[in-house]
């Protein structure tokens, strides 16, 4: 079984502080959102897409797990919650101009994949923006293995090899702001495909 199955209806009780935290540092990275199209992708809850809703942004929440989507709902306008994996995401290509990635990507198996398909629904000039948490830091190498035993990849990447992954995907620009033992990763799509 899924982990998010079973923790979904407490989700929100588990991770409050951080879930604001993660919001206000996308909301000061990314203002001004007013009028983007987001797409916040294994968005959970909807906690954060709220955030960015109420910060003007055009929000869609794609994320897996139905519980978690059900969640979702609860908080965000039906429309704008998709159930569906961020390996095939539902969206025609060019769609978005940012795509979130908060405190997701480890918890992906086929990451090179995922960001194909990152590249695929964003615009030009679009930009992705990853919050995750840095292996270099024992207490997330004591959480990888928790979560593994939970049945999770738990395939935690340091900024250096986040960035040098989304390089190989396509995208420029790459910035790295790690703070403590978590880190964001801003990287935008170019306009031409270079090959
Ligand atoms: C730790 S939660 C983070 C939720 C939200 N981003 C937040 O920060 O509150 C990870 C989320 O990623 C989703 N997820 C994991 N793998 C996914 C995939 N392949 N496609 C879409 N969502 C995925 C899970 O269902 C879960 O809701």
């Amino acid at each position: 079984m899924n982990l998010f199955t079973v923790i979904a209806p407490i989700y929100n009780m588990l991770f409050p502080k951080m879930q604001e935290r993660h919001g206000k540092q996308l909301v000061s990275k990314l203002s001004p959102l007013e009028g983007s199209k987001v797409l916040d992708l294994g968005g959970g809850t909807g906690k954060i897409a709220s955030q960015m809703m109420a910060s003007g942004a055009d929000v869609w929440l794609l994320d897996s797990s139905p519980q978690m989507v059900r969640q979702a709902q609860s908080v965000l306008p039906a429309d704008r919650v998709v159930l569906g994996d961020a390996l095939s995401i539902p969206f025609m290509e060019n769609a978005f101009d940012i795509i979130t990635v908060v405190d997701v990507f480890h918890h992906i198996r086929k990451q090179k994949d995922v960001l194909k398909e990152c590249h695929r629904v964003l615009k030009p000039y679009g930009l992705i923006c990853f919050l995750e948490f840095n292996p270099d830091c024992f207490s997330i190498r004591v959480l990888a293995g928790i979560e593994r035993l939970l049945g999770e990849p738990s395939l935690f990447l340091t900024p250096g090899d986040l960035a040098l992954m989304l390089e190989d995907a396509g995208f420029q620009e790459i910035e790295a702001d790690p703070v403590s033992c978590e880190y964001l990763i801003l990287a935008k799509k170019p306009e031409v495909l270079e090959v």
